[in-house]
């Protein structure tokens, strides 16, 4: 194959904001029908840096699309008994539309207890099994929000996934795992054949060099080299790891999983970090806000 020297940047800056604009005139569509604005609401437990990021970045995003957010904060020593309760009180507010609780949670706290009390006509995260499970059967759901991200990307820019192969690494429940499910179902994007590499995984560079689509997804900065790529290759990065940096105002810089310099000249589309899939993925939260909103999905 020819080797490939210019790329397309998979931009999640442009993309997320035409997603923007179009749910903010949906939003305005509502209000002109004197509906209420779609409401967010976000708990936060603890003062971990990059989770106050994303939570403010949340935020300020409803604000620009017209929709109503809440920010419920809890300090670290939070007990779980007292999260369940908050979770419930807000299941059961009729004004609230979507809720997500931030992760990592403390170790005290058993993520998966409030994963499933989330009550999923309002998990917008669409963590909660049944949501999960609805979406491996490809019927009405909340799909997670990072994954959807990247559905959105690839269909913004016109890629078509069919009987590509997709190889995803990285198995997490929230990005990992349900990516090589959505790119394997039958639907567009999607109809991939899907190759799930983890840690356990062997001779991981002769599977990534067979991707026509590969999506990383480890949380190891810069792990993926261009030895590692095909020509031609899609490369979706959806590490965001902070790495200290004293020549920066904050003392630290953004990476991703994939060490960018080295690999976008081998590829046909590249997605950067940061302005790559951390974009979309609030693009995908606020879609299923608005989804939530509307009633969309029943159960
Ligand atoms: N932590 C890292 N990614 C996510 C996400 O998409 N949702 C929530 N709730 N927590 C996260």
């Amino acid at each position: 194959m020819e080797k490939t020297t210019s790329y397309q940047l998979l931009d999640g800056k442009t993309i997320s904001a035409s997603i923007r604009k179009d749910i903010a005139a949906e939003v305005e569509q509502l209000r002109s029908e004197s509906k209420r604005a779609p409401h967010l609401c976000a708990i936060l437990v603890g003062n971990d840096g990059a989770s106050e990021t994303y939570v403010a970045s949340k935020i300020r995003n409803c604000k620009e699309v017209g929709f109503e957010s809440s920010l419920v904060r809890y300090p670290e020593s939070v007990t779980e008994t007292e999260l369940l309760e908050k979770i419930r009180e807000i299941n059961s507010d009729t004004s609230i539309d979507g809720l997500l609780v931030q992760l990592p949670l403390p170790k005290h706290i058993d993520v998966q207890l409030v994963t499933e009390t989330i009550r999923p006509e309002k998990d917008v995260d669409g963590f909660h099994p049944l949501n999960q499970g609805r979406m491996v059967q490809n019927l009405p759901c909340y799909l997670p929000a990072t994954p959807y991200g990247i559905l959105l990307m690839l269909e913004h820019a016109g890629l078509s996934t069919s009987g590509k192969h997709c190889v995803v690494v990285g198995r997490s429940n929230i990005v990992g795992l349900p990516m090589s499910i959505l790119m394997a179902r039958n639907s567009e994007p999607g109809n991939c054949t899907v190759t799930l590499c983890h840690s356990r995984t062997t001779d991981l560079s002769s599977i990534t060099r067979t991707a026509d689509i590969l999506i990383a997804a480890i949380g190891k900065p810069e792990y993926i080299k261009a030895n590692m790529v095909k020509e031609g290759a899609v490369v979706i990065d959806v590490g965001i790891i902070r790495i200290e940096d004293a020549s920066t105002k904050s003392g630290y810089r953004l990476t991703g999983d994939v060490d960018f310099k080295e690999v976008a000249t081998k590829c046909s589309h590249i997605s950067p970090v940061p302005g790559g899939v951390g974009l979309m993925t609030i693009a995908g939260l606020l879609k299923n806000t608005l989804r939530a909103a509307k009633g969309e999905v029943r159960f």
